[in-house]
């Protein structure tokens, strides 16, 4: 809600005359004050005798949206230049999937073309990237911003963005953008896997299958021209995890690619912020807390886990979040070396700016309500893999 007018009422010594141009209504939406009928006795007694001794009037204008709030805290041509960019990216996905599903055969260079623009776009303005990376999440419900191509472009970007963090070096960096982008391909090939009732009446196929989602992407790629075998290499590393837990081969350690590790880190992070299968997300920085842990744990390449945090903070750009003063705002910018005290912006109110660096101001904690996300349940969630899209799905439906 935004709620740039706001005033109060004393009950108890009571403005007589104070006439408002809208309906005042009570909690449970009964009318307490007509608009413009002025404010009398007979309603201060009606208050008082239900206990109300100060009211205090928020008028609802035209809700603005946290993400749009977001955006506008950048340049406008910068957000719609990007916002192009991811979906012109999209859109070639889309093109070279209809290709590959007529004859098996298609090029990828328009896909390696949008991935230099990626590639360009993360070094100069990674920022404005991130910012409408996650207002493209949000935009869309849980289902839109799990289709294959959009969730495809964001860890495309993402791993881009973490890798050149770690320091890969830049045939890598064009490997991981090609190949977090075209790695889920077989996903497309079972639509019915999207049906939860297909997953839980057929829960142990579906399961067997899922695993061996990469080794049936490869395949599928194989007659793919301008495709490099170092980039198939990595579609087929994805999910694999450095104790030897992942799928599908259950490789280890050095076995896996360092450039692999780094997608495998972002695809995990996405996973739990937003699951292509359970309903919903945790927030963002339960999300990197649980990736923590289990990097602790030897499940994660720490390199490639510190690379992701380093590069997107531990309240990354587009999170909400609850302030010290009780107001509600949003990250919109991160500051380097203060992980906890990034710039925000508030929702409520005159959306001002602050930044935490500079203020005696904290984050209280992050905000569940706006995304739809929740927090992370240590006690029950902390030990599960909530990284395998698979993962659990009796515990969460
Ligand atoms: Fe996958």
């Amino acid at each position: 809600m935004d709620s740039n007018r706001s005033f109060d009422i004393d009950t108890t010594r009571p403005k007589v005359g104070t006439v408002l141009d809208f309906d005042l209504t009570d909690s449970s939406g009964r009318v307490i004050l007509k608009a413009g009928r002025p404010f009398d006795e007979s309603i201060r007694q009606r208050l008082l005798s239900s206990g109300i001794q100060k009211l205090t009037i928020r008028v609802e204008t035209q809700a603005v949206s946290a993400n749009q709030i977001l955006l506008d805290s950048y340049p406008p041509e910068s957000v719609a230049r990007l916002q192009e960019m991811l979906s012109a990216t999209e859109q070639s996905f889309d093109a070279f999937v209809k290709e590959l599903m007529q004859d098996r055969q298609a090029s990828c260079l328009d896909l390696l073309n949008q991935v230099d623009r990626l590639i360009a776009e993360a070094t100069k303005e990674v920022s404005t990237l991130l910012a409408v990376l996650a207002a493209r999440v949000d935009d869309g419900l849980q289902q839109e911003s799990n289709r294959v191509q959009t969730r495809s472009t964001r860890l495309s970007c993402l791993s881009i963005i973490a890798g050149t963090e770690l320091g890969l070096n830049s045939e890598d960096i064009k490997s991981i953008g090609l190949a977090a982008l075209i790695h889920d391909i077989a996903l497309l090939l079972h639509p019915e896997w999207r049906d939860p009732e297909y997953r839980s009446s057929r829960k142990e196929e579906f399961v067997e299958a899922f695993r061996t989602h990469p080794i049936e992407s490869t395949r599928y790629l194989r007659f793919v021209t301008k495709l490099s075998q170092h980039a198939i290499m990595l579609i087929s590393q994805i999910h694999e995890q450095l104790d030897g837990s992942g799928f599908p081969y259950g490789l280890r350690g050095l076995q896996i690619h360092p450039a692999a590790r780094i997608m495998n880190v972002v695809d995990a992070y996405m996973e739990i912020a937003n699951p292509t299968f359970r309903e919903i997300g945790l927030v963002a920085p339960d999300a990197l807390a649980h990736l923590c842990f289990h990097a602790a744990e030897g499940v994660f390449d720490r390199d490639a886990t510190r690379s992701l945090i380093d590069a997107i903070s531990i309240y990354p750009i587009g999170t909400e979040v609850e302030m010290s003063d009780s107001r509600r705002a949003i990250v919109i910018r991160t500051n380097p070396g203060r992980p906890l005290e990034p710039v925000v912006r508030f929702l409520d109110g005159p959306h001002d700016i602050a930044d935490l660096v500079k203020m005696d101001l904290q984050i209280l904690a992050p905000a569940t309500a706006g995304k739809g996300l929740k927090r992370l349940d240590p006690k029950k969630e902390m030990l599960l893999p909530l990284w395998i899209a698979t993962t659990n799905l009796d515990f969460f439906e």
